[in-house]
């Protein structure tokens, strides 16, 4: 099982280019399977989730062009088949976007029920809400969600939680139903936007994401185009975290800091040096820095997806901080692996409390999510010694080349698949 090794103690420094964003990229390239002719899409990370979600795309009958790592030529002219069954489709979470694109395109879909890091129970009663608001027949039959309609008619749909797949997925339907659809209480990250601006760049006629309504006026057919995908608003925000638990200085280049505020906004209260410039980001970690509070909301609330990698940086901060997870039930399962490299948390259901401490030291420990996973890295590299981290496959669904791009900041830090191997690294570090 390939580990993380790595050796804490280094301030990373130095510039890092950001990779396209994986959330928005991921229900991208389901709405490409929309039209039937070429979609080209740029700026791809080069994650697992993307290269299974392509997998996916070329065994319902899509053709997949991959031009290079980050580029992506699609032709769905000939899909034979609307039930999307792989095993390992069954993992990512945004397989239920072919739900949407293939109702919206072919009025059928079966997909099999989203898996995902286990983050909380994910259900996707909104997305079923929406898609029988719009007039489809949707069963939940052996693990596969059976989505049908004769036809899409547009409708006034208000969802009851603010919900990024929920949004996606309604909308890509919704852009190829009769009429007007109105989508009342919907997610605004700039994941969101970006997939509505890829829509629209095939002839889709939405207005209002970002906001909290979406309009849209169905239309026939969508065609091709080309797009680029935004930059990921949560790696830039990992390796700002890692400049501030290793008191480093890292500018995040190819960002868009806006996207960013609420990220710059709590290392600012907690005394780390923050500079916006055009299209990057830099952060200067100081030696002393302090405790603040952190409750994770849809955007442009601190995003649920940097709550690990900022509870880390916050338990190397002095003073108590408190951090309260309004999104996903059962997302502080890193704080036990911390606790064995001297991390002082206590989780009282959604709110956990940090104590901060002077260092952490290396230890063994398990990567439980992808941004649990993400953020015991930064603690292993902010930490005193050696720290080995498991299950790194998670880690790899969401940040390309991740020890590449921390190795090129002057962490000590290396991908092995077995004891030798670490060992050799140790020898070789000394
Ligand atoms: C997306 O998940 C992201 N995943 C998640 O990122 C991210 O944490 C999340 O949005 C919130 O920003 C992808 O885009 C692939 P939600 P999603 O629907 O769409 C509840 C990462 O690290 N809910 O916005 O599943 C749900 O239980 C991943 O990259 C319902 O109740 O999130 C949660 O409490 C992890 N019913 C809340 O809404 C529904 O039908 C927000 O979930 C749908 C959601």
């Amino acid at each position: 099982m390939e580990q993380y090794i790595m050796k804490g103690g280094n301030p990373l420094a130095g510039e890092i280019t950001i990779s396209g964003a994986k959330n928005a990229a991921l229900g991208i390239l389901a709405a490409s399977i929309m039209t039937d002719e070429d979609v080209v899409i740029e700026n791809l990370p080069d994650v697992r989730d993307i290269n299974v979600l392509l997998e996916a795309i070329q065994e319902i009958g899509a053709s997949v062009n991959r031009i290079n790592r980050h580029t992506v030529k699609i032709n769905a002219s000939n899909i034979h088949e609307v039930s999307v069954d792989d095993d390992y489709i069954r993992k990512i979470r945004a397989s239920y976007y072919f739900i949407g694109a293939l109702l919206g395109k072919y009025k059928s879909a079966q997909v099999p029920l989203p898996g995902g890091c286990n983050i909380g129970s994910r259900p996707i009663d909104l997305h079923i809400k929406g898609f029988r608001a719009l007039g489809a027949k949707v069963d939940i039959e052996r693990g596969a969600v059976l989505a049908h309609a004769i036809d899409l008619v547009g409708s006034h749909i208000y969802l009851d939680k603010v919900s990024v797949g929920a949004t996606i997925n309604i909308m890509m339907a919704a852009s190829l139903a009769d009429g007007q659809t109105t989508i009342e209480n919907v997610a605004k990250e700039p994941h969101v936007v970006d997939v509505a601006n890829f829509l629209n760049s095939m002839g889709a006629n939405i207005k209002g994401a970002g906001t909290d309504i979406i309009r849209i006026k169905g239309v026939r057919r969508l065609h091709g185009t080309e797009y680029s995908i935004i930059p990921d608003q949560i790696e830039a925000g990992t390796f700002m975290c890692a400049a501030a638990a290793t008191r480093g200085d890292i500018t995040v280049k190819n960002v868009i800091p806006k996207h960013l505020e609420s990220i710059s906004a709590k290392l600012l209260e907690i005394g780390c040096e923050v500079v916006e410039l055009d299209d990057a980001v830099r952060v200067v970690g100081k030696p002393r820095q302090h405790h603040t509070n952190i409750n994770t909301l849809p955007y442009p609330g601190f995003p649920t997806d940097m709550q690990p990698q900022m509870a880390v940086t916050l338990a190397l901060t002095e003073g108590t901080s408190i951090v309260t997870e309004s999104i996903f039930e059962n997302r502080f399962k890193y704080v036990d692996e911390l606790a064995r490299m001297g991390g002082c948390i206590k989780v009282e259901g959604n709110v956990a409390i940090i104590s901060g401490v002077n260092g952490f030291t290396g230890a063994q420990v398990n990567a439980p999510d992808l941004r649990a996973g993400a953020a015991l890295v930064i603690a292993g590299l902010a930490a005193e010694g050696y720290t080995v981290v498991d299950e790194i496959g998670y880690i790899q669904r969401g940040y390309e080349h991740f020890e590449r791009k921390l190795r090129s900041l002057g962490a000590v830090i290396e991908k092995v698949d077995s004891d030798k191997e670490a060992q050799k690294f140790k020898l070789k570090i000394g």
